[in-house]
């Protein structure tokens, strides 16, 4: 017998930096001048975004003598499909970017998922950016690599890990967004303080008012807190081979919850806390957490304005519910805290399945 080894082991540093500065917007155009990441640009960014911050970043680059182009799809979680990452990808070679050209995502979520999509796959990848303008975006997100567009069956169910090669984070950007989507982002955040730092969950608790009424201070202050913490977990599992799965918390009846409504009904985050309430109430069920932190991690998500009520029948989210990524072996998985701040393993694993029993019967009474 002939062997023909392939030999692939190698070590390859994808490290890369989230830069936070309120005004930093206005000093990209500059800094990818200084530290260029690819010979052409392309900008994608979404309908919204795109009227007020695209051109002043294009104009910009432009300024400094980059070569680039714009993108733009309609803003909402409906643009999150195949169909637009075959467009993009047309328009790429149309606007003649090649292997070593470089992608901008420019927008919320949904625009860092596609546009960090097309980047994994465009001429079997290329490197990106990441530009968030939306709090939820900015703490989640644009770190982690993650990239991902919806099926009809269910959301993220195609998608990559690619990490971008830089973040850029601007909290004056959000003042332009409405008070819902700057809620939407602080979802992610309560789950930060409840899943892995208690010091982040007080210091919310402490300051509703003030990061209501949007202090700069307090929401930088959040921000790079949440930039942090997202960092040292997928720094200590990138692939979500355990401990990043305490991420995903409230997320698999969330995700359902989105579903159900089409897209329409909830943002991403109000969706996930209530499934906050969902997994915190099983979890309390099954005896990992006590009442008292579940009251209190609903009383910071309702301090918010977010919701905690699902909108739908509980027989249409199990059934979501079964077409998850977090569905293994026909078994739902859900992550459950411990106490403010820690999640709860069973041997060693932060994945823990729920008898379908408890499950349906807290579903029965949870769904309307
Ligand atoms: N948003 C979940 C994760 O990045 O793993």
């Amino acid at each position: 017998m002939m062997k023909v080894r392939i030999n692939l082991k190698k070590e390859i540093d994808f490290s890369y930096d989230v830069l936070i500065e309120s005004g930093l917007l206005g000093k990209i155009p500059k800094d990818l001048k200084n530290n260029p990441i690819g010979n052409k640009y392309a900008i994608i960014t979404d309908s919204n975004v795109n009227r007020i911050y695209g051109h002043k970043i294009a104009n910009g680059m432009i300024s400094e003598g980059l070569t680039v182009c714009m993108l733009n799809f309609q803003a909402g979680e409906k643009s999150k499909n195949i169909n637009i990452v075959e467009y993009l990808i047309n328009k790429l070679i149309d606007k003649g970017l090649e292997r070593n050209s470089a992608i901008i995502a420019l927008g919320g979520g949904v625009v860092g998922d596609v546009a960090g999509f097309v980047a994994s796959i465009f001429l079997r990848s290329i490197p990106y950016i990441q530009i968030p303008t939306t709090l939820m975006a900015q703490v989640d997100s644009s770190i982690g690599g993650k990239t991902a567009v919806d099926l009809s069956k269910g959301k993220n169910l195609i998608g990559t890990f690619h990490h971008p090669k830089k973040v850029y984070i601007d909290p004056l950007v959000l003042s332009s967004l409405s008070q819902r989507e700057l809620q939407n982002g602080l979802s992610e955040i309560i789950k930060y303080g409840v899943i892995y730092n208690r010091g982040l969950f007080e210091y919310l608790e402490n300051n509703v008012e003030e990061i209501n009424k949007r202090n700069v201070e307090c929401i930088t202050h959040i921000i790079i807190k949440s930039c942090q913490i997202k960092s040292e977990i997928v720094q200590k599992d990138e692939k979500e081979e355990n401990l990043r799965a305490i991420l995903n918390y409230g997320h698999t009846f969330g995700h359902a919850e989105e579903k159900c409504g089409k897209y329409e009904t909830h943002l991403h985050g109000e969706a996930v806390t209530i499934g906050m309430n969902f997994a915190g109430t099983l979890a309390y069920r099954l005896g990992f957490w006590q009442k008292v932190d579940l009251q209190r991690q609903n009383s910071l998500i309702k301090s918010f304005n977010l919701p905690i009520k699902s909108n739908f029948k509980s027989n249409e989210i199990l059934k979501v519910m079964y077409r998850d990524k977090k569905v293994a072996d026909q078994r739902i998985m859900f992550v459950f805290p411990e106490k403010i701040g820690k999640m709860a393993t069973s041997n060693g694993k932060y994945k823990i399945t729920v008898p379908e029993k408890e499950l349906v019967s807290l579903l029965n009474e949870f769904s309307s």
